[in-house]
């Protein structure tokens, strides 16, 4: 009987120290010490052993039950304890390792610098219009006073989609389709931004780029309020000192054209290589509408007399942000836009 007592104990401590899990645990614990359990079963059978016998093997049956339980109380422990440690490191955060980032995106400096001006004419009563890109002949040139063989053509030479059909070359059809629309209503204030299209492709002309149109048609326009509303622009758009000056062109639309100068953003005026030592920056071509203009547009050049002028973004834009080259407007990299 006592050799049947060390073997099971044997067996028992041998299957407990092989276990893995908590649940083989548990049924080692049911197989030797349950209800129907090995030990438990000899225990019964101790009726059948000589009086004499059974203190002694009762007290070696306590021993080996007792040493059974200690000994899996113990492994249970140690499973315990190495489960723990090995949660704690599948859980172990890094808490020096970057984040996600969430970028967000930004506007186009082509699209920040039109804003900037569209808010500045705002404020001077100016509202914003639009027109197609894709234009007729005849709001493009004709009705600007550029008939079909006029050589003022040769300077926006374009995308023809037909012979009536073409890409517009500046934003002056807008004025047009302006007037004819609001004619004789007076006073006519408009601001037309959008995209142009040109046969030019270098450092500082793309054939696509922007421009933002002005017209404004009252009955006493003259050409002291054309300029004060460019003096006004360009010191809001480039710094109160900003000087102005106002050169003769020539436009088949306006009678008198001008072009616009701004004091250099760079020197000041005191002449450096971005303004050519000269202290001067074109930024816009401009002028009194011309009466023909007016006329075939529905007003009459009597009653009503106006303004016109055209800016290039791309051009503003370099000049504020100091840009040297406009493809970097175009090429999207990354890098560059970041910037703004
Ligand atoms: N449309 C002219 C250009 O693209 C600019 C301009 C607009 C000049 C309005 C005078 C009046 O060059």
């Amino acid at each position: 009987m006592e050799q049947k007592l060390l073997a099971i104990q044997n067996k028992a401590l041998e299957e407990i120290n092989a276990a893995v899990d908590l649940d083989m645990l548990n049924d080692i614990r049911v197989h030797f010490l349950g209800k129907k359990g090995e030990l438990t079963s000899v225990l019964r059978s101790m009726a059948s052993l000589d009086p004499s016998e059974r203190p002694r093997i009762g007290q070696v049956a306590n021993i080996v039950r007792d040493r059974i339980e200690e000994q899996l109380n113990q492994q249970i422990n140690t499973l315990r304890e190495r489960i723990t440690k090995q949660q704690l490191a599948a859980e172990k955060l890094d808490i020096t390792m970057p984040g996600t980032v969430f970028e967000l995106g930004r506007l186009h400096p082509i699209t920040l610098v039109t804003r900037q001006i569209e808010d500045i004419f705002l404020g001077l009563g100016f509202n914003i219009v639009e027109g197609p890109e894709v234009e007729l002949d005849y709001y493009n040139f004709e009705a600007l006073n550029l008939p079909k063989d006029h050589p003022a053509r040769d300077m926006q030479d374009t995308f023809f989609i037909s012979p009536e059909v073409l890409l517009r070359t500046h934003t002056s059809p807008v004025q047009v389709r302006t007037m004819e629309k609001m004619a004789p209503a007076l006073p006519v204030k408009i601001i037309a931004p959008g995209k142009v299209y040109r046969r030019d492709d270098d450092a500082t002309h793309s054939p696509m780029f922007h421009q933002i149109e002005g017209l404004a048609i009252d009955s006493k326009i003259t050409m002291a309020d054309l300029r004060g509303v460019l003096k006004i622009f360009a010191e809001q758009m480039f710094g109160i000192d900003t000087k102005t000056r106002f050169r003769p062109s020539y436009f088949p639309f306006t009678e008198p054209s001008a072009e616009v100068d701004i004091s250099c953003v760079i020197c000041g005026g005191k002449g450096c290589r971005t303004c050519s030592y000269s202290g001067w920056l074109e930024i816009l071509g401009c002028g009194m509408v011309h009466p023909k203009v007016l006329e075939m547009s529905g007003y009459s050049s009597q009653d009503a007399s106006g303004f016109a002028f055209g800016m290039g973004v791309e051009r503003i834009a370099m000049l504020k942000y100091r840009i040297d080259d406009l493809r970097v407007l175009f090429d999207n990299d990354k890098r560059f836009l970041d910037q703004f």
